[in-house]
């Protein structure tokens, strides 16, 4: 079967599926492996860390897959230089993600560069918002997702409805997927692609270490501390008092601030808050798809899973068109 949708179109690529974003390990080497599935593969920059390296690492990626590829460009936070990692995007040529904070200021530059380019966001008034900045897809993350979490975040079912309804770009639902029927779903429900982070980490490829992989695929759904996390909202007064804080000091350590509330940490006013343990400061920020998958595969098997899973799905609904 064909999986043609509006996504696979923009990016060309086979399926509709996506891989996220990671700071510090969503490097070329795994995104190439993406890519040559037929998903999409991502170059996180901050990964990359500079401009020179981001365009080494964008031509490492394209002579390692003919698969399709594009960068993450996360702003307001980590990464020091999002221009000029946008300027090597442009005279590369490669479809760029932008993420974390509003991309108002870079939207001119982009649009006049001509570039592909979609923005990830955790609200459906913000995908609307860029949708007027002339922005090719928007990326919606739903509540039981990660990343950049949002006090506003809507589940994952309720925000792909509804950004259906909001927006006429092409959209791609992420948050908590990892399987087939996860997949269907979305589509269902008027995406056209998924996008997955937590669950592309499960995969052999992912430069992770084994044991964290081990952890997250013994993790059930209802696993208390990763429920507590991802969909408790975080507390009010700690919420009320770092917006308080929000233009007295700069943006980048305000915005890391703001992402400890959301995650409930409770040491969320130390900018070193740093779990010693690695499982644990990764584990601090996977999302309910670590309760979804339940193997580690190759990132190929991982795909043609969903892929096979899916076309099986639609094969035994088929009763259901003749009613
Ligand atoms: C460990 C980790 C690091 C991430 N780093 C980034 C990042 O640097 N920039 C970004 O835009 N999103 C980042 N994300 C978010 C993912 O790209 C993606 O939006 C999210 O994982 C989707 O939800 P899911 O994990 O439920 O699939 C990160 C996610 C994880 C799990």
């Amino acid at each position: 079967m064909e999986w043609k949708t509006r996504v696979t179109e923009l990016l060309g690529c086979k399926y509709p599926i996506l891989q996220g974003a990671f700071g510090g390990f969503g490097n070329w080497k795994f995104a190439a492996a993406v890519a040559e599935t037929g998903a999409f593969g991502l170059i996180t920059a901050s990964t990359s860390r500079t401009p020179e390296r981001l365009r080494e690492d964008i031509k490492r990626c394209r002579a390692a897959t003919d698969g399709a590829f594009g960068v993450n460009v996360s702003l307001g936070s980590t990464l020091k230089n999002p221009e000029e990692m946008l300027e090597v995007c442009i005279e590369e040529g490669v479809p760029v993600e932008t993420a974390v904070y509003k991309p108002d200021a870079l939207a001119p530059r982009i649009k006049e560069a001509g570039l592909k380019w979609i923005h990830k966001t955790a609200r459906v008034k913000d995908a609307v918002h860029v949708e007027h900045l002339g922005v090719d897809a928007v990326i919606v993350v739903g509540l039981e997702g990660t990343g950049f979490k949002s006090p506003e975040q809507l589940p994952t079912m309720l925000t792909t409805i509804w950004a259906k309804k909001e927006l006429k770009v092409p959209f791609i639902a992420a948050g908590g997927f990892g399987d087939a029927r996860g997949f269907l779903g979305a589509l269902g429900m008027g995406a056209d692609a998924i996008m997955m982070g937590t669950a592309f980490m499960m995969t052999k490829e992912c430069p992770l270490k084994d044991a964290l992989k081990q952890v997250m695929v013994q993790t059930a759904p209802d696993n208390q501390q990763l429920r507590h996390r991802v969909l408790a909202i975080a507390d009010p007064k700690d919420l009320e008092e770092v917006m308080k804080l929000r233009n007295k000091m700069p943006q980048g350590e305000w915005l890391r601030m703001l992402e400890r509330v959301n995650l409930k940490d409770p040491d969320w006013r130390n900018p070193h808050s740093n779990p010693s343990a690695v499982i644990d400061r990764e584990l601090r920020v996977v999302s309910l798809a670590a309760g979804v998958v339940d193997r580690v595969l190759t990132v190929k098997e991982f795909v043609d899973s969903i892929i096979q899973g899916a076309e099986e799905l639609l094969d035994s609904y088929q009763f259901l068109k003749t009613r």
